[in-house]
């Protein structure tokens, strides 16, 4: 970065530092001497076991002492190395090939505690890879220890004693190891490559993928079995206290930091023992801790850092030199960062801006801005385009255990990106992960490229600044209708026991539930005379209701309020809205009941959060599905009051069958696994589209930087490999190999990119650029290509626009052909197709979206906001083929679908989009 040399550190300010490259070190013989997993001469016994490798081994031995016998210990080989060292050392290798039976006399030195903290240090330094050899102070270069050494890195046969260690050892040969040149001259990979199917090798589960087959219990874990449903308790930990702990007081950190922290008095425990790292340090940080631990502030202590990187010495800043990227996964928690941040920096003069959703910014806007906040799709287009983001020197990504998520592919490519980038200009870029508490930290640590003894850290459940106890409610009534029906009365109950005693949250997953479960609580209740237990009748609280009742817009909450009761969502006024959440925040409204909304963009806690029912309506997937890890726990993060409450109660009432998915998610239990495959082929073309990968080879590289990887490594069988893979492999590079082969291939089938079975060469086409930039599958691609005709008019230019691979899911239910047959009248391009058609009813819901027509189902709406959304970039996809193809008349009609869609996004209401 051409600002290097200027960058200031922030603790003595002023002074000039050196930025280094990120984890790396000279890889001298005495850095050897200093790691710990070393075999001691005295004991290596290796003795050759069949006649084979006692022939390989004296061999061996001849040719060493023939080089090396008489030498003295301090040798230096000096460059260039004459050419017949080389063909020994090929000798050397072949020999060290031959010999198998090594490895039954390594023992490591340490137990197994310590060893493995040390390989952690150790994988992020070490340039070769391989257990190390103490050639001892002093003494002479064993022959034994030459053996040993190169035996370990060449011939990669080690027992390894766990899991673990095969992940850092792993992480660590990736670094050296590549797919070597010399298989490339004779045709890409030796040996003929596996076509894998990347489809079946993806989680069908997508991200409620539990590979953990049983849940251990929390302690105090109690449970209660009923008619119809068990109800499972995790009692509440205590906050942990400890009296020795220093606090960082905001008074004590630098001046010229404190401007951003106005209003607070000191940092937090968990904030405190990330401080030193996070603001004078430049390692690399994955944070894992509870919600609310107060993460964001961690993540400006490495803003700031930045920031006084460029401090000057007239106490102004240089703004023009660096850039912050703050990733994060719900547009409405970019646009509470954004606010955040802009108000906490504004003493700085820095910029800060939005990149979500609808919204897009100009190159003289990112220009401008020291601070994108953006979600890791924006995130993903922007760095498709263009890898000219050579200013960014920090990047942060929220909630990373997003990874585990459908989502998740775009994470790892974007960070994969950032590592690749790093590697190509040499220039550092901090990556920053904000995670909630997750069993597999280490690996989501590595893929981070985090030093696990720097730069990780990890809190247990037990700095949530209010504990939370835990219920889980799973009914086991099948008949939907009953377990409706009990799952309301569950709610009463629940509702009840708070009754007058603290205020009860309870989500529900669509805006028509919000007030039909209300208005079904305040009926259960009148009807068994609970009702004026929620409000007293002398509460001053009735008279504060009465007062707002007047100004309340919805028909529902007017009738609500009276009791103590509320709604919110998107549909209500914002007046309305505002006017809920200052009773519900003052303490007036006794029971909320919300969409997920106001979970991601309301700052209010109850003492008691009910999620009632765990399913909500997916259009992408065409059906009800689960709700998102990451919902449940953005949702669950509102129980319990700070500074009120000892602690907090969360109560997810779900079906028997997921409550040990929701245990596990909740306890640390849920290991954060790979989706990357199911988007390799597209994200692969992506990157061949951006010229970062232009053969196999580097594919196979950048393969090596995904977060799949490191979970492939450690638990190999869940992502199909053989159990022993490792033993033979330890990088897995046969099976990246097979991986690359397989998604370039189906690239070249569908003509997106040329791939060159031969040399491994990549070339990158017009379609394979089109689907690129536009992010769109290669499977939409395929289907524009093969039906559009130069004549086709605008009936079927829809047609073959609700044929997209993005649309595959969306279905036809038997109750929304009615609906559908009413806006078959209003639509203004016919549709020839009946409705019994999928492709029917995308083309409806395109239309009605363009329109704004309102529709009565949720489920049709979901599905039409989707369509709409989608429609843009595939549009413009479209419209983009055409051209290339210079269908001058077809490419007019595009573009004004094109301009219909524009107009619809710059004017639409329809926000329901949270992302
Ligand atoms: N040192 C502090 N002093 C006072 N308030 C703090 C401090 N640190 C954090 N907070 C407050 O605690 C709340 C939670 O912080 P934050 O949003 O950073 O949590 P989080 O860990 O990011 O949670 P989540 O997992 O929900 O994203 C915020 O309202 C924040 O202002
Ligand atoms: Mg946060």
């Amino acid at each position: 970065m051409a600002n290097l040399g200027e960058k200031i550190d922030p603790k003595s300010s002023g002074d000039r530092i050196a930025k280094g490259r990120p984890l790396e070190r000279d890889d001298t013989v005495s850095d050897r001497q200093s790691k710990r997993h070393c075999i001691r001469d005295d004991d290596v016994v290796y003795q050759p076991k069949t006649k084979e490798t006692r022939d390989a081994y004296e061999a061996m031995i001849g040719l060493i002492q023939q080089h090396l016998g008489g030498l003295p210990l301090n040798i230096k080989l000096l460059k260039p190395i004459p050419e017949e060292m080389n063909q020994v050392f090929d000798q050397l290798v072949s020999f060290g090939k031959l010999i198998t039976d090594f490895g039954v006399a390594v023992e490591f030195e340490e137990d197994e505690e310590e060893s493995d903290s040390d390989i952690a240090q150790d994988e992020e330094l070490q340039e070769t890879g391989g257990i190390q050899v103490d050639a001892g102070e002093g003494t002479s270069l064993n022959v034994q220890d030459i053996d040993a050494y190169w035996l370990q890195r060449e011939t990669v046969i080690e027992r390894e004693e766990n899991l673990l260690k095969s992940l850092y050892e792993a992480a660590r040969r990736l670094k050296d190891i590549t797919v070597a040149d010399t298989d490339f001259k004779s045709g890409w990979f030796k040996g003929q490559r596996q076509m894998l199917d990347l489809e079946s090798l993806a989680f069908d589960q997508g991200g409620f993928l539990m590979a953990n087959e049983t849940c251990v219990l929390p302690p105090g874990f109690y449970r209660s079995r009923c008619e119809g449903y068990d109800e499972l308790n995790v009692p509440w930990v205590s906050k942990k206290v400890d009296i020795n702990e220093k606090l960082v007081k905001i008074g004590e950190m630098p001046a010229w930091a404190q401007p951003a922290f106005k209003g607070m008095r000191q940092l937090n425990s968990v904030q405190s023992k990330v401080y030193e790292t996070a603001l004078f340090k430049e390692d690399n940080i994955l944070l894992c801790a509870p919600t609310d631990a107060g993460k964001t502030n961690v993540a400006m202590l490495t803003i700031l850092q930045q920031i006084g990187f460029n401090k000057k010495g007239d106490g102004t800043y240089n703004h023009g030199n660096y850039k912050i990227v703050y990733v994060t996964p719900m547009k409405a928690l970019v646009t509470e960062v954004v606010s955040n941040l802009s108000y906490r920096l504004k003493d700085y003069g820095v910029t800060v801006k939005e990149l979500s959703g609808d919204q897009s910014l100009s190159g003289k806007e990112i220009e401008e801005a020291q601070i994108i906040v953006t979600t890791p799709e924006k995130w993903d287009i922007i760095t498709r385009k263009s890898s000219d983001t050579q200013l960014v020197s920090l990047v942060i990504i929220d909630e990373i255990h997003l990874l585990h998520d459908n989502r998740g592919p775009v994470l790892e490519s974007i960070v994969a990106r950032t590592l690749r980038q790093i590697e190509t200009t040499k220039e550092n870029i901090r990556l920053v992960g904000l995670s909630a508490t997750l069993p597999n930290y280490e690996d989501v640590a590595l893929f981070l490229r985090v030093d696990l003894k720097k730069g990780l850290f990890k809190f247990d459940r037990s700095y949530r600044p209010v504990p939370l106890s835990q219920q889980y409610i799973g009914i086991s009534v099948q008949e939907p209708l009953q377990k409706f029906q009990m799952m309301n009365d569950l709610c009463y109950k629940k509702v009840l026991a708070g009754a007058g005693k603290h205020q009860v949250l309870i989500f529900v997953h669509s805006r028509k539930e919000t007030a039909k479960t209300a208005k079904l609580i305040v009926e259960t209740a009148m009807a068994n005379d609970t009702v004026s237990r929620f409000l007293k009748e002398d509460s001053a609280s009735r008279e504060v209701l009465q007062s707002q009742i007047e100004l309340i817009k919805n028909g529902d909450l007017k009738k609500l309020l009276p009791y103590g009761f509320a709604i919110h969502h998107a549909g209500l006024t914002r007046g309305d809205r505002e006017i809920v959440e200052a009773l519900f925040g003052e303490g007036h409204v006794q029971v909320l009941v919300s969409t997920e909304t106001l979970a991601w963009s309301v700052n209010l806690h109850a003492h008691t959060v009910i999620i009632k029912g765990t399913e909500v309506y997916n259009p992408e997937k065409g059906g009800w599905m689960e709700l998102t890890p990451l919902d449940v726990m953005q949702m669950l993060g509102h129980a319990g009051r700070p500074q009120y409450d000892q602690y907090g109660e969360g109560i997810i009432i779900t079906s028997y069958s997921k409550v040990q998915f929701y245990l596990s998610l909740m306890n640390e239990q849920l290991p954060i696994e790979s989706q990357f495959i199911l988007k390799l082929a597209d994200q692969l073309n992506a990157e061949i589209a951006l010229g970062t990968v232009q053969n196999a080879r580097e594919a196979c590289h950048w393969l090596g930087y995904t977060y799949l990887y490191y979970r492939m490594v450690r638990n190999p069988t869940l992502y199909g490999l053989a159990p022993d893979v490792l033993a033979k492999d330890v990088v897995l590079e046969g099976r990246r190999a097979d991986l690359i082969h397989s998604a370039a291939t189906i690239l070249d089938k569908n003509n997106l990119v040329k791939y060159d079975r031969k040399s491994g060469c990549f070339q990158v086409t017009d379609l394979g650029r089109i689907a690129s930039y536009n992010c769109v599958s290669h499977g939409t691609i395929v289907t524009y290509n093969e039906l559009l005709k130069p004549t086709m008019g605008d009936i079927d230019l829809y047609h073959l626009l609700s044929l997209s691979e993005e649309f595959k899911y969306v279905t036809v239910g038997p109750d929304e052909k009615m609906e559908l047959a009413k806006l078959l009248d209003r639509v203004t391009v016919p549709i020839k197709e009946t409705l019994e058609e999928p492709s029917a009813k995308i083309n409806v819901l395109l239309q009605a979206y363009i329109s704004h027509l309102k529709l009565e189902s949720l489920s049709l709406t979901s599905d039409m906001v989707f369509i709409g959304q989608n429609a843009g970039r595939l549009v413009r996809a479209l419209y983009e083929i055409v051209l290339k193809r210079g269908w001058v008349q077809l490419a007019e009609k595009a573009l004004k679908m094109i301009i219909g869609t524009l107009f619809l996004v710059l004017s639409t209401s329809i926000s329901s989009d949270l992302i």
